[in-house]
């Protein structure tokens, strides 16, 4: 149900508090859920934000876990942000400060939807894998007659077996 909610969006943002230097444990359920998504990378074309809050530190090993994760499945991440609720001298105890803070960052987030998808070096790197890895699956399926695999067939689905990297797919398929 939640899956097919994500796959039918444009854009999804994914945030966490931080709890004990991590995502919390309902962020974690739901990556795990998600994690066959590593392999088929369904989120090319479409746009993502990451957002954790904490009281005071470890914002970053929060999102750099969910960049990583929402980058492999194959989303273009156009915000990134920690936001830190105590910080030293309670630095956003401020309600309105933390709001404009939050406000910049969906700000971001919208501009990104309309813009240029970007993708990096280990995105990039991630798609090659992922492909070679197909391309085998499917000598082995052409090789054992009745042998099908289910995320092969997948990456079938989506259309991705014609292209050679992450960029080819968006110029060609125009997203
Ligand atoms: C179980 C638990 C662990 C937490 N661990 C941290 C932490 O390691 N670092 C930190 O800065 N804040 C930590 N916090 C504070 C939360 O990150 C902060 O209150 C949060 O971003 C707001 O989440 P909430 O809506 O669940 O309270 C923790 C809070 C809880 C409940």
């Amino acid at each position: 149900m939640l899956k097919n909610k994500i796959r039918k969006s444009d854009g999804i943002i994914f945030a966490s508090p931080v709890y004990a230097a991590a995502v919390s444990g309902d962020m974690k359920i739901l990556v795990d859920r998600l994690a066959g998504w590593l392999h088929t990378m369904p989120l090319i074309g479409k746009t993502a934000g990451v957002f954790s809050t904490a009281d005071s530190n470890n914002g970053d090993a929060v999102t750099s876990y969910l960049n990583k994760m929402v980058g492999l499945m194959g989303a273009s991440i156009v915000i990134s942000q920690n936001v830190f609720i105590h910080f030293g001298t309670l630095l956003l105890k401020d309600d309105e400060l933390l709001n404009s803070v939050l406000k910049e960052g969906a700000v971001k987030f919208w501009e990104g939807m309309g813009g240029k998808l970007e993708y990096n070096l280990e995105q990039e790197e991630y798609f090659h894998i992922q492909n070679l890895r197909f391309h085998k699956l499917l000598e082995i399926e052409q090789q054992y007659p009745g042998l099908s695999f289910g995320e092969k067939r997948i990456w079938e689905e989506q259309g991705y077996f014609k292209y050679n990297s992450l960029q080819e797919v968006i110029r060609e398929k125009n997203i």
